[in-house]
């Protein structure tokens, strides 16, 4: 599958062994849903982007997904072992290039060109992972951040500053929990080189009201939708809480979680932007917050659309159903889903490979599979006609040592029923490239 050069959005660029992109992905890059008017993606781009207006926020939808492994982790401040980096977690197009991971990528760019005192950065990001109902390996991320600027202040006094920017701040009757203390030494660190105390805690309070109004917006608005739908429609009272998080570009960090249908969700990660970023970016005098939010997510909620393939269709029983909401968010309505097709799950047994120890001793329990390789396998053959893939059996021989796994894949359309033939010619196909590639041992 090695080729030389691949082209991405009309630049070459050079393979080499990193090269792990497959033609599926590369195929969707120039889809860009979030630019795709009256796609559920770009209506929830323009529902929080309303929270965040210009021209204090400057907006940029059209940043290169191909991006330097320098931008996406290294000038985050990722250690050089951080697990992200892994083959197995990235697409690469050589060992210096790939697809980027998040939108965080741009922060460093973006605060280096210090256009505006805010910006939202809205694009497609990629990651190899599981395969079910809620991931898929491209997905829509919302970047957001907001700077002050110390020399602008008398006495550099910015927390004064910043207390009365949240004071200009819509007010909102949101439940929070917040237990929290607004910085903590182990847990959550307060960047003591370069903020003082009252600082941080001024800058998390307008980091935290802005965002607790994008959400009462977000919630507001899948309220009414439903209760269009069902006049009737009562619902429990919005609720959100704040949790402590770990970024390695943000201090303190914390991630937004909203109590919804039972379950508290995590909405979106955010934090006081580590001073090196703006350093790095040549701008010192700067401070602020940012926050990085994934936008199927919140479409799901916002539109009860429960099968994340469905934002990749181009079915007109799909996208029909947006009409028009980009000009008028007063008409959002609820997905009404078209009628479910029949699923058909086939299972996969087979013995790991296994990997031999220095001086060529083969070791039974030692391997090097990654299940995100196998799942990478379904999705390239089957694409969206595969629904999820669960582990279903782990084995270890008790005296061979091997180690044996069944994996279940559900094959479904969302916009047809599949022939028995087609299924089985998938899954026989998964089968032999598991071979293949994996040189796994069928059972
Ligand atoms: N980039 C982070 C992620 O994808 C989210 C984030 C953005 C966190 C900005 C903090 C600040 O998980």
């Amino acid at each position: 599958a090695d080729k030389k050069s691949v082209q991405i959005n009309g630049k070459n660029y050079q393979t080499d062994s990193w090269f792990n992109t497959p033609s599926h992905i590369l195929a969707n890059v120039p889809r860009r849903l979030h630019l795709q008017k009256d796609h559920p993606v770009y209506i929830t781009r323009q529902i929080i982007e309303s929270v965040f207006p210009a021209p204090t926020y400057k907006y940029h939808n059209t940043f290169d997904p191909v991006v330097t492994a320098y931008q996406n982790f290294d000038s985050l401040g990722f250690p050089e072992d951080h697990p992200g980096r892994a083959k197995s977690d990235t697409y690469y197009i050589n060992e210096g290039t790939l697809l980027r991971t998040h939108t965080s990528a741009h922060q460093a760019e973006t605060f280096r060109a210090n256009l505006s005192p805010g910006y939202l950065i809205s694009a497609d990001v990629y990651r190899r992972d599981e395969v079910d109902r809620s991931h898929y390996p491209i997905f829509h991320q919302m970047e957001g951040a907001r700077s002050w600027d110390r020399a602008s202040v008398p006495n550099e006094d910015i927390a004064v500053a910043v207390w009365s920017d949240v004071e200009q701040l819509p007010t909102h009757d949101m439940k929070v929990d917040d237990p929290n203390p607004p910085f903590h030494a182990d847990r959550n660190p307060l960047q003591t080189d370069h903020h003082s105390a009252a600082e941080a805690e001024a800058i998390g309070a307008h980091l935290k009201r802005s965002l607790e109004l994008m959400v009462v917006e977000i919630f507001t608005r899948a309220k009414a939708a439903a209760k269009r739908a069902d006049p009737d429609f009562v619902d429990d009272p919005l609720q959100v809480r704040w949790v402590e998080a770990y970024f390695p570009f943000t201090s303190p960090s914390w991630e937004l979680e909203v109590y919804y249908g039972g379950n508290w969700l995590e909405v979106l990660g955010c934090g006081v932007v580590k001073q090196d970023l703006y350093i790095n970016a040549g701008v010192p005098n700067q401070l602020g917050w940012a926050f990085g939010i994934g936008l199927e997510r919140i479409a799901m909620l916002l539109f009860q659309i429960t099968d994340i393939r469905l934002f990749w269709s181009q079915d007109k029983r799909f996208l029909r159903q947006f009409h028009g909401v980009s000009d008028n968010l007063d008409s959002l309505k609820r997905f009404v889903p078209f009628s479910k097709y029949p699923g058909c799950a086939k299972d996969v047994s087979f013995w790991l490979k296994c990997t031999s120890a220095a001086g060529g001793n083969v070791k039974p329990n030692a391997h090097n599979f990654h299940e995100n390789d196998f799942m990478e396998i379904v999705r390239n053959l089957a694409g969206d006609v595969v629904e999820d893939v669960k582990l279903v059996d782990d084995f270890t021989h008790p005296k061979t040592g091997r180690k044996s796994l069944c994996y279940r894949v559900n094959y479904r359309s969302l916009e047809r029923t599949l022939t028995n033939f087609e299924v089985n010619d998938l899954h026989e196909k998964v089968r032999n490239t598991m071979v293949e590639q994996l040189g796994v041992e069928l059972r």
